[in-house]
């Protein structure tokens, strides 16, 4: 999709143009003088204004697409408003938007082209080519084509079936980002991960006949400071559940189970074209949690790269064992300070629904500047505590830690469990298990993987050192 610039529309020659009305705002003085007078007949017969995302359609050459915009006009609306005009409007090559914010167009245009429908041999691809802005300058349009390409990759990765995604594939498909963006790739293979002694990786890979890897991607755009800021994201590209095996119904949904992992590499790639001035790492751990005749079974004892022995209780809390792992081996690699991305419980869906992120922390300022981040970025998230009397729940009888806790507060016990491994680095952890994955159509995002959390990573990177 090609975004071109203009002063006016007078010269071109478009399918579509679109025409963003905010909510609370006169119709006729939100728009271009010379669609004046069609607003205005449009409120005398009582067709404008229009609820949020709600859209009208004038026909004719071009025709004239009107959308509601949410009263709160910042990014988050337009984004949403353009990625909803874009799976809405059909048989247009070439759309103009008449005004809004640039950057939040470009963006939600790109996202709201996605298609889920990768496999379908009737794939019907969108139909705009060409989208115009209107008095738009360079750098937003740039940043929001980079920012919206990001999420789109994690999206498509996310949304590959598991048979096409192992953790060979995956870190092929980072290697080949990590050259295009311009960032340092390191791979682990199933030696090197033995060598650095991933106990708690290797018992969760043990059942599949797919060997594990660990990414790991490296951002210098700070050379003279000693901060390195590691993005942790879990990467099961399929989760079965182990021999503590998933009930069938909605286990095909676990293919997203590598939206974390998916999520930080996005964020460097985004942090990389940017030029940010930030050092900044992603560490993706990825295997594939199958029950076989090698799997590890429920009481079994692994030692994982910290030293720290862990009890088997469920061979489906696989995540936190990978995550130790990953965030033990952050901090060999210097992480001054670490955020996880994890679809790790389903106790966050209880707790939260699927409308914010649960966040988690050992350190409150550094979780403070994280949460203004995911509010800059339009992104809902919400603290969860994190006292050490719930470290009571995860105790083992013969080993330093269990791998679950139990009924009560799993999203909490999981995040008391990755605690274990973080040592005194500043550490967040983001449960995303609820809301990586969208469960109904919405206007702007088709049901499917969301991408959530791109945009905070990259917000919270870009004011890292500031
Ligand atoms: N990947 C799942 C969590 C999940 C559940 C993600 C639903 C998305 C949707 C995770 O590995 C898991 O199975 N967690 C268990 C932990 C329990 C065994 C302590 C859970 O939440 O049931
Ligand atoms: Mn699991
Ligand atoms: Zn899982």
């Amino acid at each position: 999709m090609e975004f071109e610039i203009r002063e006016s529309l007078e010269q071109d020659d478009v399918d579509a143009i679109v025409i963003g009305i905010p909510e609370g705002v006169e119709p006729a003085e939100a728009c271009d003088a010379r669609f004046a007078s069609t607003v205005l007949s449009l409120v005398a017969s009582g067709d404008l204004p229009l609820k949020p995302l709600e859209t009208l359609v004038i026909p004719g050459k071009p025709k004239l697409i009107f959308i509601g915009v949410s009263r709160i006009a910042d990014a988050e609306a337009w984004r949403k408003a353009a990625a909803t005009v874009l799976r809405r409007v059909k048989k247009a090559s070439s759309l103009a938007f008449s005004g809004g914010d640039a950057r939040s167009i470009v963006e939600g245009a790109l996202i709201g082209s996605f298609s889920v429908e990768a496999y379908k041999t009737t794939n019907n691809k969108p139909s705009v080519e060409r989208v115009l802005l209107v008095g738009a300058n360079s750098k937003a349009r740039e940043e929001g084509r980079v920012i919206g390409e990001s999420i789109n990759w994690v999206r498509q990765l996310v949304n590959e079936p598991s048979n096409r995604k192992p953790p060979r594939v995956v870190a092929e498909r980072a290697r080949e980002m990590a050259r295009a963006a311009g960032l340092d790739a390191d791979v682990l293979d199933e030696h090197r991960i033995r060598e650095l002694k991933m106990g708690a990786l290797l018992g969760v890979s043990q059942g599949s006949e797919e060997p594990p890897r660990v990414v790991v991607l490296k951002y210098t755009g700070s050379p003279e400071s000693k901060r390195l800021l590691a993005y942790v994201g879990k990467g099961v590209t399929f989760d079965t559940g182990g021999i503590s095996l998933k009930p069938a119904d909605g286990m095909e949904k676990m293919k997203y189970d590598m939206a974390g992992g998916a999520t930080v590499m996005a964020a460097l790639r985004t942090l990389a074209l940017f030029q940010a001035k930030v050092n900044c790492m992603a560490i993706v751990p990825l295997v594939e949690n199958m029950p076989s005749g090698r799997a590890q079974r429920p009481g079994d004892v692994v030692q994982s790269m910290s030293g720290k022995t862990i009890e088997i209780i469920n061979t489906d809390a696989e995540g936190r064992l990978i995550l130790a792992d990953a965030l033990a081996y952050a901090r060999n690699l210097g992480a001054t300070h670490m955020v996880d991305l994890a679809t790790l419980t389903g106790a966050a869906r209880i707790a939260l629904g699927p409308f914010r992120v649960g966040v988690m922390g050992n350190e409150q300022s550094f979780l403070d500047a994280f949460l203004a981040a995911a509010k800059r970025a339009g992104e809902k998230m919400w603290q969860m505590p994190l006292d050490d009397e719930y470290r009571d729940l995860i105790k083992s009888t013969v080993a330093d830690v269990a791998n679950s806790g139990g009924r009560f507060a799993g999203m909490i016990t999981a995040a008391k469990f990755l605690q274990e491994f973080v040592g005194d680095t500043p550490w967040i952890h983001l449960d995303i298990a609820s809301t990586a994955w969208n469960d109904d159509d919405k206007p702007y995002l088709p049901k499917g993987p969301s991408g959530v959390g791109v945009r905070t990573l990259v917000e919270f990177g870009l004011g890292f050192e500031g």
